[in-house]
């Protein structure tokens, strides 16, 4: 099992859109193991994106995710970072392919919806930066042994 970070952006928040994308993930087979609802300080949205913080969008990139409400989740499952990435489509929303939820819901690079964490050993230290130990939950799902 692994388990991976998810950020729905302030876009997300701001559109309405927190609750549809949430219901694509369990309804895969995803668990949640955390879930809140944060103001991402622009210090926190610099650390989260600190691997760009080279590029020239980088800027506009954590005022963005600062910008308003972000839901932080930690989604629970197999092979769950490339599951969730698959879900969520290619950066730029007009290159995402219908079916995923950037490719469903945007046109923008930047305004994107959503972050996944891209490797496990990034949402380990992805899901320590936005959650402390005692807020992730391990837990059964009753219909754990149909999901595999
Ligand atoms: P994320 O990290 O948010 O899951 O997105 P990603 O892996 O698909 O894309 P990445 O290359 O890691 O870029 C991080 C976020 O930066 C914004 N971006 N802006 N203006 C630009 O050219 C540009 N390129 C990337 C997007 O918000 C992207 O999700
Ligand atoms: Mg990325």
């Amino acid at each position: 099992m692994e388990r991976t970070l998810v950020l729905l952006k302030p876009d997300a928040v701001q559109r309405r859109l927190s609750g549809s994308i949430l219901t694509r993930f369990e309804q895969k087979g995803l668990k949640i193991v955390g879930m809140k609802l944060v103001q991402a300080s622009p210090e926190l949205a610099a650390k989260h994106y600190d691997v760009h913080k080279e590029r020239p969008f980088f800027g506009s990139l954590v005022s963005f995710l600062s910008g308003g409400p972000t839901v932080a989740l930690a989604l629970e499952g197999r092979e769950a970072v490339a599951t969730v990435r698959g879900m969520i489509g290619a950066t730029d929303g007009t290159k995402a392919s219908p079916g995923t939820i950037r490719g469903d819901h945007g046109l923008s690079v930047q305004n994107n919806l959503i972050h996944g964490s891209d490797s496990v050993d990034n949402a380990h230290l992805e899901l320590a930066l936005w959650f402390c130990p005692n807020e992730l939950v391990s837990w059964t799902p009753v219909d754990q042994s149909w999901i595999g």
